[in-house]
């Protein structure tokens, strides 16, 4: 007898069951969808927590969601919100700008899950201490804001349940110009009197604009801090996301069975950090080329009060844009601040910002594909800290 052949069937008698049932429930693992939903919402009687189970929907740069929160004991209507300092991103973002913009959008979204709830917020933003323009803050313990939440009229800001059920879709945008009454809309929105929103949809702007965005996204891709922080920071299917509810995925990519199918192969055989980083390039340049619509949010110098308010109107357009059936894609890598992005960041400030300003943001507005999965995000205990 051969045992060659004996050792094949053997292999082949007995294990190819076995293998199968072991990529299918790979492929299970790649496709639940969590989300992050708590176990504890809409049991809880602390309106705190409610509140805040609504608001951790908001945006934030690389979806780290650097806020944490430390609840008054004394006083069941108080709490401050914190930086979360292990979740930066010293590469992409090393002076934390970005993410105290994230945590300005999640204080927005805060504000319009109390306001409908007939509450509004009183803010106290860095009442210890301002965080330093240059610091990344790693040390840094004040709060950014101490709120208390007060009675007042209820009041419904369209699209503050939306942040929940919609991903922020990043392929496959179709083109749009932006409907009047939602460009209206936005300028409402921006009631921050050093912030300023530009729509930029004719043709020499956007062509001065568009090989910024694309050679900026390429350089991220290429700069191998930046490129290592966001590959590192992929979940690459559903367990890596349950086990570290943070970070990027391809949920924002890939809809129904292609999303499966990306996770399966990219846990399998994931792709080395430099072909990742190339083809990430490519389908944002596709994006790019398609967009006829992009917002800028821009303010007045560049504090950290400054930034916050950004990020807070950057939420509040993105939400009502969701809520009108447009996806946005932000575009924001020629802002961000380490050296081998300063030409560039040089430049699109030379193109587009008024003396004196600081572009925030940047983002394309388009219309989404059907069928995208909601993000996910960390459950609302993980937020809460004891006090410090
Ligand atoms: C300040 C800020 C900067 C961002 N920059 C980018 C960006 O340059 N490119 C991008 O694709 N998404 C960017 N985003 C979007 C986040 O990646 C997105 O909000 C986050 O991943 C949550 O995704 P989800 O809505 O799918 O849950 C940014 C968000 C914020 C708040």
């Amino acid at each position: 007898m051969n045992r060659n052949t004996d050792r094949f069937r053997f292999w082949h008698g007995s294990s190819t069951p076995f293998v199968v049932a072991a990529a299918l429930a790979l492929l299970a693992a790649c496709t639940h969808g969590y989300t992050g939903q708590t176990s504890s919402a809409g049991e809880t009687s602390d309106l705190r927590i409610s509140l805040i189970e609504n608001a951790r929907w908001s945006m934030s740069a690389h979806n780290m969601q650097p806020w944490e929160i430390v609840l008054d004991e004394s006083d069941p209507l108080s709490f401050s919100v914190h930086l979360a300092t292990g979740r930066l991103l010293p590469a992409t973002d090393p002076y934390s700008r970005q993410t105290v913009m994230s945590v300005g959008g999640f204080l927005s979204l805060l504000e319009d899950t109390a306001a409908a709830t007939g509450y509004q917020l009183d803010y106290a933003m860095f009442p210890d201490s301002e965080l330093s323009l240059d610091d990344i803050g790693y040390a840094f313990d004040s709060p950014v804001a101490e709120v208390t939440l007060r009675r007042a009229p209820a009041t419904t800001v369209p699209g503050y349940l939306d942040a929940v059920s919609s991903a922020t879709v990043k392929a496959a945008l179709a083109p749009m110009a932006i409907d009047p009454r939602l460009e209206a809309a936005f300028f409402d929105l921006d009631t921050f009197p050093d912030v300023q929103i530009r729509i930029i949809e004719d043709d020499p702007e956007l062509a001065t604009l568009k090989p910024i965005l694309k050679d900026a996204f390429r350089l991220e891709m290429t700069h191998v801090p930046a490129r290592d922080e966001s590959y590192d920071l992929t979940r690459r299917n559903d367990r890596q996301i349950r086990d570290a509810p943070w970070g990027l995925s391809y949920r924002s990519n890939y809809r129904g069975g292609n999303l499966g199918f990306v996770q399966f192969f990219e846990t399998l055989f994931p792709k080395n950090r430099e072909a990742w980083g190339l083809t990430g390039a490519d389908t944002f340049d596709a994006e790019i080329d398609r967009a006829t619509s992009f917002l800028l949010i821009a303010t007045n110098g560049n504090t950290r009060l400054q930034q916050l308010d950004a990020g807070m109107l950057f939420e509040r357009v993105w939400r009502i844009a969701l809520h009108e059936g447009y996806a946005v894609l932000p575009a924001s890598q020629a802002l961000q601040e380490y050296e081998a992005m300063a030409d560039l960041y040089r430049l699109v400030h030379h193109s587009f910002a008024e003396s004196g300003e600081t572009i925030q943001m940047i983002a394309a507005i388009g219309v989404p594909p059907e069928g995208h999965r909601s993000g996910f995000r960390i459950a609302t205990e993980e937020l809460l800290r004891d006090d410090r």
